[in-house]
């Protein structure tokens, strides 16, 4: 059996595009492969985060993710900082990384431009992620398609490591979705959805009510146009809101743009914002049910246990490999 892993930061509520672009096809995945999901707090600290706040949505992402369908017979699911050895390979992966190779990362980029006392751990976030993957000798990883960079990098560094010292690691292998990999921003829609833009009314929260959700579809932006068309270059923001109801239901582009010819944009936003409720409303309600209870915390310590037991042992081989540590003359 194949293995998977993945993991989103819990810096912010999580958006439909986090959804359809991953929490969506760990669900289906899950029913095949050993899966791994974590909740990559060490991520999330590499720029400034409030400590309460992160606490909270540490805890929310982990209701998110049980709410949405991961399993925990058949997954495990953990929180990154409680197991160690993500921090202790990532700094060992950090050896065979070049600075010139991170500072190319777009994320970085982006995440850096014009700000002062950007951390170092914002630049050296490949190598951990780099890391996260690698102990579970993973085969896939499915990601939203800004992760791609990530994930050639990731690939390349496993490759270097593996050249250097032992062949020991896994090559993963990337997984984008054909549909969803990219939502974008519902009031700039050439830009990506994103959890922390400060525009509220880019981005449709998991848990935004009904009224919120339809308010905001009726708000994004599209065009003069009047026709339902998939046209990513001059209609970017009906292309978008097609991928939404697409991804959403499963039809195809072609079968949602025949139902909605010469009906217009009213009708087809008021569509898209039913089919978006009508998934989120049973997610919403189990994720209260899980959000207060013990039952998470004992998911989150089986996890945390169940993780450590194969990324220990993957620290241990590429210790090893690289010479750390000591050779033991007492046994
Ligand atoms: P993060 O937390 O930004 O996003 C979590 C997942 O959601 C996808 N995604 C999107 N997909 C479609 N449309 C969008 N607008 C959209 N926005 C986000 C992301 O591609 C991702 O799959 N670096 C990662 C977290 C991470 C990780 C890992 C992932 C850390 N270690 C190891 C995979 C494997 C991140 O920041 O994701």
């Amino acid at each position: 059996m194949k293995t998977i892993f993945s993991g989103i930061q819990p810096s912010g509520m999580l958006t439909i595009g986090n959804y359809l672009g991953a929490m969506k096809h760990f669900v289906d995945l899950q029913e095949d492969h050993e899966c791994y999901f974590c909740i990559v707090d060490e991520h999330a600290i590499t720029v400034p985060q409030d400590r309460l706040k992160l606490r909270d949505n540490i805890r929310s992402l982990a209701a998110l993710y049980l709410a949405s369908g991961i399993d925990p017979d058949k997954s495990t699911l953990f929180i990154q900082s409680e197991v160690p050895a993500h921090t202790q390979l990532g700094w060992m992966m950090q050896t065979v990384s070049y600075i010139g190779e991170l500072e190319r990362m777009t994320q970085f980029k982006d995440k850096s431009a014009g700000k002062d006392g950007v951390s170092a751990a914002l630049l050296t976030y490949p190598p951990l992620m780099t890391a996260d993957i690698l102990l579970y000798n993973t085969n896939i990883v499915p990601v939203g398609e800004d992760q791609k960079q990530h994930l050639e990098l990731a690939r390349n560094l496993a490759q270097r490591f593996n050249r250097k010292y032992n062949d020991i690691f896994t090559l993963p292998e990337i997984s984008i979705p054909k549909v969803g990999a990219r939502i974008m921003s519902l009031q700039e829609p050439t830009k990506k959805m994103s959890k922390s833009d400060e525009n509220q009314k880019a981005s449709i929260f998991m848990l935004d009510d009904p009224k919120k959700i339809e308010k905001k579809i009726k708000s994004a932006v599209t065009d003069s146009e009047g026709i339902v068309k998939f046209d990513k270059a001059n209609k970017p923001g009906i292309s978008n809101l097609l991928t939404i109801y697409a991804s959403f239901t499963g039809d195809s582009i072609k079968d949602i743009e025949s139902k909605f010819e010469g009906i217009g944009y009213g009708p087809f936003k008021q569509a898209t914002a039913d089919v978006v409720i009508e998934t989120l409303q049973p997610i919403q309600e189990h994720y209260q049910a899980l959000i207060s209870s013990p039952e998470l915390d004992h998911i989150l310590d089986n996890g945390a246990e169940k993780a450590s037991l194969i990324a220990n042992k993957t620290l241990a081989k590429a210790k090893k490999a690289m010479g750390l540590a000591r050779v033991r003359k007492d046994k």
